[in-house]
């Protein structure tokens, strides 16, 4: 049997910058507020007609990542695209990915798990790679936040927080078994699925009953999230699954040489880091100048820490994520 092993990462963001000054200016919100309850200074958003959609920038991550795998799109066996914000209701992001950098007719697959949809996206693909199926898994996690928040001073608490953007990882068959994809673990817990939800549009939430039954400002079609409770369970469930991870390898805190969290907020970052005594070079976080992109983070977080030269062979790199659903997990690396 084969592990698997990161090939090529890619990120992109678009080019629009977005800062707190600018979210001031047309809701009731200050720097201040934004940066002392989540770390963020400023995010990008898609603009009008600058040619970005969620699929789209995904292709732009994953072309960068395939060409530093020294890969051609024709050797791409699987796509697994990680979003909650496609660009339609169906089909998903992969097929998408799929048609516009010409590939094989090969299986495009969409994981919906929010915040944690790049750790669930990689899980996915190291099992493919594991059974000796595919050889290379393109795996994407791209978000247009931007397109669906609420920027009125109603949606402040929810729409201060996210940014636009995309990340790609390939993942390879580790030919020589050496390092690479030591585990994956992944949880949920349904029970809490209202505490950090979009609820429509849906089937749940048809668009012709909702118009009709509702006054137009209780339309469902923003986010919503119970901020406290999230943040409560986000830093237990972060470090069961860290410890999890490093368990099932026989590893211990000390042995991270790079942790990469799911860019949720800077201080829960700061909380996990406190509880599991991580040095400051230890930890990459990025969230100050792309916003939360939710299952975009962690890709973008991991790829601007590689190209810093904060990633080197044989380092012991842990992936960590918490989000909607409740889901979470993480990716144990040897690089
Ligand atoms: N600007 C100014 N004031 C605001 C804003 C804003 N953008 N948003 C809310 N407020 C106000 C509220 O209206 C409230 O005012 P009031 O006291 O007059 O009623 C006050 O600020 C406090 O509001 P809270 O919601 O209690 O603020 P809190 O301190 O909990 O901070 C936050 C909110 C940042 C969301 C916090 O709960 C948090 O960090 N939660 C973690 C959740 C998280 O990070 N989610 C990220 C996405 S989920 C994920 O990725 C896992």
């Amino acid at each position: 049997m084969h592990t698997s092993k990161i090939s090529g990462l890619g990120f992109y963001v678009p080019e629009n910058i977005v800062t707190n000054d600018d979210l001031s200016k047309v809701m009731d919100t200050n720097d201040a507020w934004i940066q002392e309850r989540t770390g963020i200074q400023e995010r990008r958003h898609i603009k009008k007609g600058d040619g970005n959609s969620t699929s789209i920038m995904g292709v732009k991550a994953a072309t960068i990542a395939l060409e530093r795998a020294e890969l051609k799109p024709k050797d791409i066996d699987m796509i697994v695209f990680a979003t909650l914000s496609p660009e339609m209701y169906f089909p998903g992001g992969g097929v998408q990915v799929q048609e516009m950098m010409g590939m094989r007719t090969i299986p495009a697959l969409d994981v919906r798990n929010q915040c944690s949809g790049f750790v669930y996206a990689m899980s996915v693909a190291d099992q493919f790679i594991k059974t000796g199926m595919y050889k290379h898994v393109l795996v994407i996690g791209a978000e247009n936040h931007s397109g669906g928040l609420d920027f009125s001073t109603r949606g402040r608490s929810v729409s201060v927080i996210f940014g636009d953007g995309a990340g790609a990882a390939v993942v390879s068959r580790n030919e020589n078994n050496e390092g690479g994809i030591l585990s994956t673990h992944l949880h949920s817990e349904g029970k809490h699925k209202d505490e950090l939800a979009l609820q429509g549009p849906s089937t749940g939430y048809w668009v012709p009953e909702i118009i009709a039954d509702n006054p137009q400002e209780n339309i469902p079609y923003y986010p919503t999230m119970n901020g406290q409770f999230v943040f409560k369970h986000a830093i237990v469930r972060f470090s069961e699954v860290i410890k999890e991870g490093l368990d099932a390898n026989g590893l211990k805190v000390e042995d991270i040489d790079m942790f990469i969290p799911h860019q949720a907020n800077l201080r829960i970052s700061q909380f996990i880091q406190k509880k599991l005594k991580l040095s400051d070079d230890q930890v990459y976080n990025n969230i100050q100048s792309y916003g939360n992109t939710t299952a975009a983070s962690i890709p973008i977080a991991l790829t601007e820490a590689w190209e810093k030269g904060k990633i080197k062979k044989g380092d012991l790199v842990v992936l960590a994520a918490f989000g909607s659903g409740f889901t979470w997990g993480s990716v144990i690396i040897r690089w």
